[in-house]
């Protein structure tokens, strides 16, 4: 049996309730391929900021360094002043343990609402992925204001976009479309108007394309990229952006694509000199909170790709099997949150539908 150690930071609003369901059904995938998952729980968010007023102390972010991977829930709270939580715990933990690639999938799957459903003829299959830049652009901070509250009032967050963190970023990028059977990747940015990030993205990827001759790549600007993922998102392959751009497209990636609530995510150290992190994209919703009603399969689908960066992809393909054959199954009638999850559960145990 391999051991792996994952580090879990549940967090704020349905958090917990979706990341339990998550662990379910790791474990019920863990046995059959002779892994077990060894959880250190980390008590993060809001309620330990209002208790004790720390975001992410220095002694705890070291020891999460320490595990295999981080499985995450949700982060923010109406209690507290927005970006506290957003920037002092999960920003930083993306920036300290250098999390480039934010991975963000999106797959349209069979039975699932959409509402591309009827505006478009013929879809084709929509399955891309946005290769996300994870610790630069303008979420680094750096801004400030001047002459607050008056009429002159100034603010600036300067997008930082350095070579190598455009570059490695691209390279990922590139180095997934290759492995992908369309073996297409497109840059978005909005470089007609911030030029001097804009031809830094697009000459690296000109540079990086002679390394991958047989990638096909082209570029969009980012308004009339949200254009084609409304109307024509099967075009799509693999899309590389900065840490912004890619915040925003892939909302809209998942609301084509059936919801937040099967939307995840992977913040990954392709390096692998810090455990990387596995989050859906939806936030904490305080509004539903406790009481059942989230949907746990973004959770649990961003549980198959920590999986899978584990090097365990036959186990990530039962959970996105499992997940496949419940929502080709799901009625109209709401489920709980953990029925959701312990359907799921059972699918991945009995490798077979039921129901
Ligand atoms: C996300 C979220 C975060 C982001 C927020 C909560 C800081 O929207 O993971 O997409 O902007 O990256
Ligand atoms: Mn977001």
């Amino acid at each position: 049996t391999t051991r792996f150690s994952l580090a879990v930071v549940p967090g704020d609003g349905i958090g917990p309730e979706v990341t339990s369901q998550a662990l379910t059904v790791l474990d019920a995938v863990a046995a059959d391929h002779d892994v077990a998952f060894e959880r250190t729980e980390y008590d993060l968010g809001a309620r330990r900021w209002h208790a004790t007023g720390e975001t992410l102390p220095e002694t705890v972010l070291e020891e999460i360094r320490g595990h295999d991977a981080i499985l995450l829930g949700a982060i923010g709270d109406p209690s507290v002043p927005s970006g506290v939580l957003e920037r002092g715990l999960l920003l930083r933990l993306r920036f300290e343990l250098d999390h480039y690639v934010n991975l963000r999938p999106s797959k349209l799957y069979p039975g699932v609402p959409t509402p591309l459903a009827g505006s478009v003829t013929d879809r084709g299959d929509i399955d891309f992925v946005v290769v996300r830049e994870g610790t630069e652009g303008p979420y680094v901070g750096n801004g400030g204001a001047i002459r607050v509250g008056t009429p002159h009032e100034m603010a600036t967050e300067v997008s930082v976009n350095t070579a190598f963190g455009v570059e490695r970023v691209v390279r990922d990028a590139f180095a997934r479309a290759q492995a992908r059977p369309r073996k297409k990747l497109t840059l978005v940015h909005k470089n007609n108007v911030l030029v001097h990030a804009g031809h830094l993205w697009k000459r690296t990827v000109d540079a990086v394309a002679t390394e991958f001759p047989d990638v096909t790549t082209d570029y969009l600007h980012v308004d009339a990229a949200t254009i084609f993922l409304a109307t024509d998102p099967a075009r799509f392959d693999v899309i590389v952006t900065d840490n912004l751009f890619g915040d925003i497209l892939t909302d809209l990636a998942a609301a084509v694509t059936g919801g937040i609530g099967l939307a995840a995510s992977g913040n990954v150290n392709p390096d692998r000199t810090a455990p990387s992190m596995f989050e859906p994209v939806h936030g904490s919703a305080p509004d539903i909170a406790g009481q059942s009603k989230a949907d746990p399969t973004a959770a649990i689908l961003s549980g198959a790709l920590l999986l899978e960066h584990l090097g365990l992809p036959e186990a990530a393909a039962r959970i996105t099997t499992a997940v496949e054959a419940d929502i080709a199954d799901r009625g109209t009638t709401a489920r709980r949150t953990e029925e959701v999850g312990e359907a799921i559960a059972a699918r991945v145990a009995g490798g077979v539908a039921v129901g």
